[in-house]
């Protein structure tokens, strides 16, 4: 754990602004700041700044908090990598702290710590004769790779034992609990000993932009399986937020980065020339990836493989990719399998001109839709215009359709006319069912139902509307918190009636009660990133609003308190319900 002295001087060495700053171009709108929000597309600025309070808050997207959860998003880190970012940007070291009551929780510097040592004995057994030759053969002969790409990736090789390294790792000082929480062994249940997790498989290290050996990937040498082996989510690791050979390729991205399946097809990549070729670890590409493209580069083009799994995938990734509104190619691979096969057979030049092919998202889905039908028969040509025009419909620029269209009714031969009045049809019947969806929502986010981060505020709207009240004016009163926290106001934690409300107002008034005193910047050990910007909303709203007296106050603490007290506790739905029953007997009055 990181002492509360070190967060508040972390804190203060990062100016918000300055960090912000960095990532977000700001415009100063009088005390504060405004700037497009880097966590959602927009076009006008609702991303807003607030020095006095050294906050920012999404009025679009609800995105906020203070300068550690706003690097907690846009570097995709937990609380402790946000400290850590931040520590390395101001000159500030964290000192390690073995206090008696964290030993549990391997500390995130140890794992990258061990990871290195682990890497590091792979790689020697890779060149060890007798350890490691047949891992050496499999790469140089088997998978044609290089001693200097080999060595350029860092690979390496687990020895066919059962405690090569774990031996290794004790030795050089670390536990069987570090090695067990950073995925490289297991504890076995019967004999209750640790045990390599790695073994007899050629070893891929993965590096993070920063250096740090994050995770491991490993393959056997033979048709066994599991093919791959990859680390798990380790304290210091999340598969979600990396991608392979980042570390190279983020160099290289200016005009593009190639987002292939496989770590050999990456390696055979970068063999080849082409430095700016990275992979998901195992996984299908998530939104949070997505976000690490657009910041890295313009333009993506995936080389996923040619089987239909592979091209289903690209699929996907088209769809995440396009959300954060990188130019998004799509590499169809003709006469092999995937980019490492190709490179084998056709060489770097057949890659080069293939991927100045590259197709764009709307070539590469009206290829896919096409395959499907049979266009020489009427009624298939007939279902696959439909089908196309479907995914017109979905381009929002008219000139982007029309040009699909021309293009989409040459291929399929049907008249331009004809598909441009279905696109049309669809979009207007979309935009009906739009327009009723839209209030059907606005509905609903009246009741509050459909509330991700609190899911219980919708079973009692009146409960919940006290509990932001007391929870905004706390958050940004000093007397109020004060009062609140020593029990003053005879407010208590069973007084909330949602979940989320109680977390927020125990987790204030147990920091408001430490030495430290209460700290904004403490709260991201106990919330999530979205979590934060519900709380910095709260506290907004709030701030907003004409009156935060004393009054105010003791209102909601008393409409909370009447709330706790009057309600049926086993019958959460009671509010609902009678509210039901009022609108009923209204009605029937009407009548
Ligand atoms: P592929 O099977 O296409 O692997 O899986 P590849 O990289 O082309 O491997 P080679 O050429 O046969 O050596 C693509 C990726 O899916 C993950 C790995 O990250 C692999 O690189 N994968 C595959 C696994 O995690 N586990 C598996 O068992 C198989
Ligand atoms: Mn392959």
């Amino acid at each position: 754990m990181i002492s509360r002295a070190i967060i508040d001087e972390i804190v203060a060495r990062n100016e918000l602004e300055d960090v912000i700053g960095r990532y977000v171009t700001l415009k100063r709108a009088g005390s504060n700041y405004n700037g497009l929000c880097p966590f959602h597309n927009e076009k006008t600025p609702s991303f807003t700044v607030f020095p006095a309070t050294k906050s920012f808050y999404c009025f679009g997207c609800g995105a906020g908090g203070d300068v550690i959860s706003f690097i907690m998003r846009e570097e995709n880190l937990d609380y402790v990598g946000a400290l850590e970012f931040l520590a390395a940007r101001a000159g500030i070291t964290i000192p390690t702290d073995e206090s008696p009551d964290d030993r549990n929780t391997v500390p995130r510097k140890r794992i990258f710590e061990m990871n290195l040592a682990a890497a590091r004995f792979f790689r020697e057994c890779l060149f060890d004769e007798a350890l490691g030759g047949e891992g050496l053969r499999y790469l140089t002969e088997n998978r044609a790779l290089s001693t200097a790409t080999i060595r350029r990736f860092g690979l390496g090789f687990a020895p066919n034992s059962w405690d090569a390294l774990t031996k290794t790792l004790k030795r050089q000082g670390f536990t069987e609990d570090e090695i067990v929480a950073g995925f490289l062994g297991k504890r076995s249940e019967k004999s209750g000993r640790v045990f390599d997790l790695f073994r007899n498989r050629v070893i891929f290290p993965v590096i993070d932009t920063t250096g740090n050996v994050v995770a491991f990937g490993g393959r056997v040498m033979d048709d066994s399986k599991p093919k791959y082996l990859n680390s798990s989510d380790t304290p210091a690791f999340k598969k979600s937020r990396h991608l392979f050979a980042l570390n190279f390729a983020r160099k290289n991205a200016e005009e593009r980065l190639i987002l292939c399946e496989g770590y050999m097809d990456v390696i055979a990549l970068h063999a080849a020339g082409f430095e700016n070729a990275v992979a998901t670890l195992g996984t299908a590409i998530t939104s949070e990836q997505a976000r690490i493209f657009a910041k890295h580069t313009g333009q993506v083009v995936i080389c996923y493989d040619s089987d239909s799994a592979g091209q289903t995938a690209a699929n996907k990734a088209m769809r995440l990719l396009g959300e954060v509104g990188v130019d998004v190619r799509v590499l169809k691979l003709e006469g092999a399998k995937d980019p490492d096969e190709y490179i084998k057979k056709f060489g770097a030049d057949g890659f080069s001109r293939v991927l100045d092919q590259s197709m764009t998202g709307f070539d590469f889905r009206l290829g896919r839709i096409l395959s499907e039908y049979n266009l020489a028969l009427p009624d298939e040509k007939i279902k696959a215009s439909a089908a196309v025009c479907q995914m017109i419909a979905d381009a929002h620029s008219e000139v982007e359709r029309e040009i699909s269209i021309r293009k989409a009714a040459e291929q399929i031969g049907v008249s331009v006319e004809a598909m441009r009045s279905d696109t049309e049809r669809i979009r207007k019947n979309r935009l009906r069912e739009m327009k009723k969806k839209q209030s059907q929502d606005a509905q609903l986010a009246v009741k509050n139902f459909g509330d991700r981060i609190n899911m219980d505020a919708a079973k009692n709207i009146r409960a919940s509307r006290a509990e932001e009240t007391v929870l905004g004016l706390i958050l940004m009163d000093d007397g109020f918190r004060q009062e609140a926290a020593t029990g003053a106001v005879g407010l208590s934690s069973e007084d909330f009636f949602t979940t989320f409300g109680r977390r927020v107002f125990d987790a204030i008034c147990e920091l408001e009660r430490s030495d430290g005193g209460f700290s904004k910047a403490m709260l991201g050990q106990s919330f999530s990133a979205d979590e934060l910007g519900r709380i910095e909303k709260i506290e907004w709203e709030r701030r907003a609003l004409a009156r935060n007296d004393r009054e105010v106050f003791l209102a909601a603490v008393g409409a909370l308190r009447a709330e706790a007290s009057n309600l049926d506790k086993d019958d959460t739905f009671a509010d609902l319900r009678r509210r039901q029953a009022a609108l009923k007997q209204a009605k029937e009055q009407k009548k």
